[in-house]
């Protein structure tokens, strides 16, 4: 498995694979790798003849406040993980070399990104897609695949490729969980063990959600005041939002007329955790 720290050494190696016919298939991350992250590079490895992955904790993403700093960080245990997966090339680039000095260009994808965590989070999906399409032109992918999890970043990313004429091919995976149903996230490594079964609501009240659109519920604020008094109704977690949109515009709705997303922002002491599902209604 190749190492490669510099976007020059990472064009050429993408160069000669393409000159080479070679099938590029590409997983950005921010490192500290869990089995979400393994699932999409196994995606990619079936689809692509090439598997490269980036490791890169991504400053413009992060607010001033925002745990940049403390983001949690092993490259040691990455290399291992994307090892066993079959990884071909890890992109590690440092901070100087995606962001040298004078760096001033940014990609901003107006519509899509407002809502949800956009609102809450003003400046992350600006750095975002700054820095998956600096990632594109480094490893210039055929294929690249993101999670559902957080399905706001794909709904942009798509939007960016399609906007900007890109030409890659993006891939949407499955939320991966835990056996108890959380969600996987690096940022799961900051909940103590005692706010792991509130950390568990967010899942449970997706199906509870879902329970309900199912036995005929279609009122949006019906069934958003049961998720939050489910989650938060006991004050042991905060809800930055919990919200139900149009899963392509990512607009709030107010009725629930076809598949429709429930995104969830959450705080679970100092830990911010998110989830989703299509609520789908039945018949
Ligand atoms: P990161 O949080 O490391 O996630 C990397 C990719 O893994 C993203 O596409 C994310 O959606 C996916 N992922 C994380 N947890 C998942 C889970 N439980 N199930 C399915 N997919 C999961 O997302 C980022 O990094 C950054 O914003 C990045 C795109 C790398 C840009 O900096």
């Amino acid at each position: 498995m190749r190492i490669i720290e510099t976007i020059a050494e990472m064009q050429q190696a993408a160069d000669n694979w393409r000159a080479h016919g070679e099938r590029i298939g590409f997983v950005p991350t921010m490192g500290f790798l869990h089995k979400g992250h393994l699932d999409l590079m196994r995606t990619a490895r079936r689809l692509s003849s090439q598997v490269v992955i980036s490791i890169f904790v991504n400053p413009t993403q992060f607010a001033p406040h925002e745990d940049f700093d403390s983001y949690p960080r092993d490259m040691q245990r990455d290399l291992d993980f994307a090892r066993e997966v079959g990884v071909d090339a890890v992109f590690t680039p440092n901070l100087h070399e995606m962001y040298p000095e004078g760096f001033q260009t940014y990609v901003t994808v107006t519509e899509v990104s407002k809502n949800l965590c956009g609102r809450s989070r003003p400046v992350f999906f600006r750095g975002v897609a700054t820095v998956v399409s600096k990632l594109f032109h480094a490893v210039k992918p055929h294929l690249s695949v993101f999670g559902e999890k957080d399905f706001q970043q794909l709904v942009t990313i798509r939007r960016m490729v399609r906007d900007m004429n890109m030409d890659v091919e993006i891939i949407g995976h499955p939320i991966v969980r835990e056996e108890d149903g959380l969600a996987m996230s690096s940022r799961n490594a900051y909940l103590r063990p005692e706010e792991r079964p509130v950390a568990l609501r967010l899942g449970r009240a997706l199906a509870l959600a879902q329970d309900l659109v199912s036995s005929g519920e279609r009122q949006v604020d019906a069934i958003l005041g049961k998720v939050s008094e489910f989650i938060a109704g006991d004050g042991a977690a905060k809800i930055d939002y919990a919200q139900i949109c149009d899963p392509n515009t990512l607009e709030d709705i107010a009725h629930i007329g076809g598949p429709a997303l429930l995104a969830l922002a959450v705080w679970v002491g100092k830990t911010r955790l998110i989830d989703n599902r299509i609520l789908q209604p039945s018949g």
